[in-house]
């Protein structure tokens, strides 16, 4: 059963207690959180303030995924606001190892996402060290995007990476998520669903839920 992780950037904030009420009901693993600074990518969403707040309305999982420059600067700020796991991306840190040590001796688990052109290989020697492999299947900065179809090797050739030396890491797969393409994303080896609109644009997001744990 795949790790199911709702990316509240898809949610109504005007409407956030009830719509984190639904997910804590739903059987939904982890609550994605996705967080950008308008340099790193091209949006700017929320920060730890709102985290704080979604921290005191679950008990579930939060996955933080920090789409921002200077992610060092920042990430005791969101261990306070809660963070269980803490992603940066490769693109964003120039000392990519320290980087995870700092996230870790801070009591968080420690991710490192990737952009659609940056290669997994890049990944070979730091994969000893992390728990989680967020692979963009989108160009990061927006919800609702189609879904790159060659994450799907990128997919595979991490899995192969991560077997070979014995590793627990997540893979988790993040941009364009639906019913229908989440099968061949579990089959190429990917455990962790991020899916944002496909859960809250749904007619009935807790069955949506429901359906991705059911691949
Ligand atoms: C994109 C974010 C994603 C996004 C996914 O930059 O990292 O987590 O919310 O949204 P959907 O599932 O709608 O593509
Ligand atoms: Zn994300």
């Amino acid at each position: 059963m795949p790790i199911v992780a709702p990316s509240l950037l898809a949610a109504d904030f005007l409407n956030l207690k009830n719509e984190c009420t639904m997910l804590n009901e739903s059987e939904a693993d982890w609550y994605h959180l996705d967080v950008m600074d308008g340099r790193l990518v091209p949006n700017i969403s929320f920060g730890p303030m709102i985290i704080e707040f979604i921290r005191k309305a679950t008990t579930k999982v939060c996955d933080v995924h920090l789409m921002i420059e200077e992610p060092e600067k920042y990430a005791e700020q969101f261990k306070n606001a809660g963070a269980d796991i803490l992603s940066v991306h490769i693109e964003a840190c120039r000392h990519l190892h320290r980087n995870i040590e700092q996230i870790k001796s801070l009591g968080m688990r420690a991710g490192v996402a990737v952009n659609p052109h940056t290669p997994v290989s890049g990944l070979r020697d730091i994969l000893h060290d992390i728990d989680l492999v967020c692979l963009m299947s989108v160009n990061p900065g927006f919800g609702g995007q189609k879904f790159i179809p060659y994450t799907l090797d990128k997919i595979k050739q991490l899995r192969k990476m991560i077997d070979e030396r014995g590793l627990k890491v997540h893979i988790e797969i993040d941009g364009g998520v639906t019913v229908e393409n989440a099968a061949s994303i579990i089959a190429a080896g990917a455990d962790v669903l991020v899916a944002g609109n496909t859960v809250f644009k749904s007619a009935d997001p807790k069955k949506t839920i429901a359906q991705l744990k059911q691949l």
